[in-house]
């Protein structure tokens, strides 16, 4: 393990002074991701944020916390530490050394693996870069511009490895990865979620819940790669995508409290005329967020991610602590289908369906927030309850994009989705609604009237610290 060179242009762990060659090219990357981040990242201009920057990896004090201009931010290049001894876990290399260069066989999906998870982490900061003018508060504000550098970082964690392993080629796809924009109509970002906007802050809770969840898992399985420079780059941003939950998590418990408190206090359900976000519009959110983000995990079968499992590119989530023979080669797997007009099961080789496996893992993680929720409305004293919409509702991906379905798991007619989905999906008002609810709060100490303030400030600081300076 090199010792991390903070002092280098480009801070890292992976001793790049040693390398000149691949240490210019990425030198000369560097001033296109800083205009990229100039014109497509954050719009509120600011003179400092107290932000968290990755400095280390070890299991303490990886991160130095402090007042940084963002243009200034030190996005580095950091690799969970080396494990020597460290063999491939699964498919047919099982038992053999982990790979420290990329087999020829497999670079084209390697690279490939590598840009569409590169693809994610800039757009969602484009995806974003207008919030800041309608933060609540000055924590939420600072929270929104760490999760930004910190993507930021992450498409330099991706680009290393283009940069490093992938030669002529990998050096074009990381200048395609500022190329490409998330929603342009001719450039647009790879996957559909990521083309979405998040244009008011319960879309970024919704999303940093759901959607930086389903990174978690893509994540996940990366980390468990033969290819030991993915897997241990996908270790520590892991590390990192934790804080990006629990924006997520504690922003729409903050919005579900609020709204409790003035549905209690009123004695109403009707609550959008005292400025906060009714429940049902909640629920709306949180169907829609949760049904683009099943489809990121793509179809219930896949002979390709098969194929990446058995060459041991990409494995299954925690895939150490499965009882399973890691081959996989003679089980089955019953995934969600639509035969004979009917949402049903049916079984198919467990290889090809392993996105159904992942999809599964990160549906039951879900439920954990839907449970902490539904906690907060019971302790407030409603019988009301959130939940988490049918597997096939608002599918465009998969099994079911060619069918309607409620979220109960009704099948509808085309005429009866058109009737309910205003019911279910927010609509105009909704989302012109929850905009006008947007009007920014960045006084020291104070909230918007829709989200309750958090218990807990950032790195032992309290909530009326001065996490930001605009300027
Ligand atoms: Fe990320
Ligand atoms: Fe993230």
């Amino acid at each position: 393990m090199t010792t991390p060179d903070y002092a280098e242009k480009i801070p890292n762990n992976v001793a790049l002074h040693e390398d000149r060659r691949l240490q210019r090219a990425l030198e000369s990357w560097q001033p296109n991701f800083l205009s990229w981040w100039q014109t497509m990242g954050p719009t509120l201009p600011t003179q400092d944020v107290y932000l968290r920057t990755a400095v280390n990896v070890g299991r303490e004090g990886w991160a130095h916390f402090g007042h940084v201009p963002m243009k200034d931010y030190r996005w580095g290049i950091f690799l969970a530490e080396q494990n020597p001894g460290r063999r491939i876990a699964f498919g047919a290399h099982k038992g053999e050394p982990a790979w420290q260069k990329v087999p020829g066989e497999y670079r084209a999906d390697l690279q490939r693996l590598i840009v569409i998870q590169g693809d994610t982490e800039p757009a969602s900061v484009e995806q974003q870069r207008n919030l800041g003018a309608t933060a609540p508060s000055l924590y939420d504000l600072r929270n929104l511009f760490q999760v930004n550098v910190e993507e930021g970082r992450h498409l330099w964690a991706m680009v290393y490895l283009l940069h490093a392993y992938f030669g002529r080629e990998g050096r074009e796809e990381a200048e395609e990865l500022l190329h490409r924009n998330s929603g342009s109509a001719d450039a647009p970002r790879i996957l559909g979620a990521f083309n979405e906007e998040t244009p008011d802050w319960l879309s970024f809770f919704m999303f940093t819940y759901f959607t930086d969840r389903d990174g978690k898992y893509q994540l996940g399985t990366l980390k468990e790669s033969a290819f030991d420079p993915l897997s241990r780059t996908c270790e520590f941003m892991l590390k990192e995508e934790a804080h990006h939950m629990m924006v997520g998590t504690t922003g729409v418990d903050r919005v579900v409290e609020r709204t409790a408190q003035v549905m209690v206090e009123n004695d109403t359900d009707d609550v959008a005329a005292f400025g906060v976000i009714p429940l049902p519009v909640i629920q709306k959110y949180l169907n829609f967020h949760y049904s683009v983000s099943l489809d990121l995990f793509g179809g219930e079968t896949s002979t390709n991610v098969a194929n990446y499992y058995t060459a041991g590119l990409k494995g299954r989530w925690l895939e150490e602590r499965r009882k399973d023979d890691h081959v996989l080669a003679d089980d089955g797997i019953m995934v969600d289908a639509f035969v004979d007009g009917e949402i049903a099961l049916t079984e198919v080789p467990a290889l090809t369906g392993l996105n159904t496996d992942l999809r599964r893992e990160y549906i039951a993680d879900c439920e954990g927030g839907v449970k902490r929720w539904n906690r907060i409305l019971a302790e407030a004293g409603l019988p009301h309850r959130l939940a988490l919409p049918h597997i096939a509702f608002n599918r465009k991906v998969g099994a079911f994009a060619g069918i309607e379905v409620s979220p109960t798991g009704e099948k509808l007619s085309a005429a009866e989705w058109e009737r309910g989905k205003g019911q279910w999906l927010p609509t105009d008002t909704d989302k012109t609604f929850v905009r006008s609810l947007m009007r920014p709060v960045h006084e020291r100490g104070k909230i918007a009237a829709w989200v309750a303030p958090p218990r807990n400030g950032i790195n032992g600081k309290p909530f009326d610290y001065d996490y930001v300076h605009l300027s």
